[in-house]
């Protein structure tokens, strides 16, 4: 009986020690488990005189209903505890600023290029895509400009090789395209062009998009129909549209399209030096001799073609007067979009 108190005792102290649940589980096998202190006790009643046992084994099993009890409840106590531990953890102060998140903006050539698609897709005009590192093959020889054709000085090439350049408009998808399919036709090609310039209104990169159409039957005037609804959508529907006759070897006849200017309304300006009008566009019929080169039948086959620069439009558009700001980057600038 004095062991039995002695055990009460130590277990008291103990369970006051317990920062754990491993410790408690410890302390609960050390008293409770089936070679613990209190079933062993009980392992000593037949041992003892018959009239000592009944108090005795009661006295063990009190013991043990207080030690039971006594590790629920502080089992209880170190789940709370450690509950309210992790709740203070996580915990969050709905008090403090909010991260600022900068959201990102489509750069004024891709929007401006996006726009220009979206209305040729509309008409029912396919995207096609061709390489920047370019044959010369493709973009001269095939468009109608021999290797000693005065044309190629117009052009301020960036050679790789004698044969590979980087391509200087996106007409060379054209020839590429049309080797690559039959009639009808109809495609617009986007993408970066390069040449040797660079000063307000060039840069060494920039962009293009190129239109052609082939079929049986289509005339000039399908050409004129098409670039006049184009841009009365890509600027408004009373912009003055007019063509002059131009040259360029892969088209016969030729014309560079004009718009009224939309900076002084047609008066005359510093923008159209005074002319009232902005050049927009280059287009013509295609070449009979382009068709023979890539295989088609000009008896047969009609078609036109177009070339613009997407900078210049985008320039027009939002009132930009220096190429260079597209591509500095400049956050002050970009933000404005
Ligand atoms: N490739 C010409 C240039 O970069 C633009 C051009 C003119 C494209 C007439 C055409 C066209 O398709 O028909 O200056």
């Amino acid at each position: 009986m004095d062991d039995l108190l002695f055990a009460k005792e130590a277990f008291i102290k103990k369970l006051e020690a317990v920062s754990s649940s491993a410790e408690l589980e410890q302390l609960r096998v050390r008293y409770l488990g089936k070679k613990g202190i209190l079933p062993e006790k009980l392992k000593q009643l037949p041992k003892l005189p018959p009239e000592e046992r009944t108090s005795f084994g009661k006295a063990v099993n009190d013991l043990k209903a207080l030690v039971t009890e006594a590790i629920a409840l502080k089992n209880a106590a170190l789940k709370d505890a450690e509950l309210k531990r992790k709740l203070a953890a996580e915990g969050i102060d709905v008090t403090l600023p909010g991260r600022h998140v900068t959201p990102g903006r489509q750069h004024p050539v891709s929007r401006t290029l996006a726009e220009i698609i979206g209305i040729f897709t509309a008409m029912g005009f396919g995207v096609e895509e061709g390489p920047e590192v370019e044959l010369d093959y493709y973009n001269f020889e095939l468009l109608n400009i021999p290797k000693d054709h005065p044309a190629r000085d117009m052009q301020d090439t960036f050679y790789v090789t004698d044969d590979v350049l980087l391509r200087t408009h996106t007409s060379p998808v054209q020839v590429r395209v049309m080797q690559q399919r039959r009639p009808p036709l109809r495609i617009v090609a986007p993408g970066k062009v390069y040449r040797c310039d660079a000063d307000v209104s060039h840069t060494p990169m920039f962009h293009q998009i190129e239109g052609l159409m082939v079929d049986k039957d289509i005339s000039f005037s399908h050409l004129k129909g098409t670039l006049e609804a184009f841009l009365h959508r890509c600027f408004t529907p009373e912009t003055p549209v007019r063509f002059r006759p131009s040259f360029f070897s892969f088209t016969e006849p030729s014309a560079e399209v004009d718009i009224g200017c939309i900076f002084c309304a047609g008066k005359g300006c510093r923008v159209c030096k005074g002319s009232g009008w902005i050049e927009i566009l280059g287009a013509g019929m295609v070449n009979p001799r382009v068709f023979e080169m890539v295989g088609y039948d000009p008896e047969v086959y009609s078609g036109f073609a177009f070339g613009m620069g997407i900078e210049r439009i985008a320039m027009l558009k939002y009132s930009i007067n220096d190429i260079r700001l597209f591509f500095e980057n400049d956050l002050r600038f970009l933000r404005q979009f």
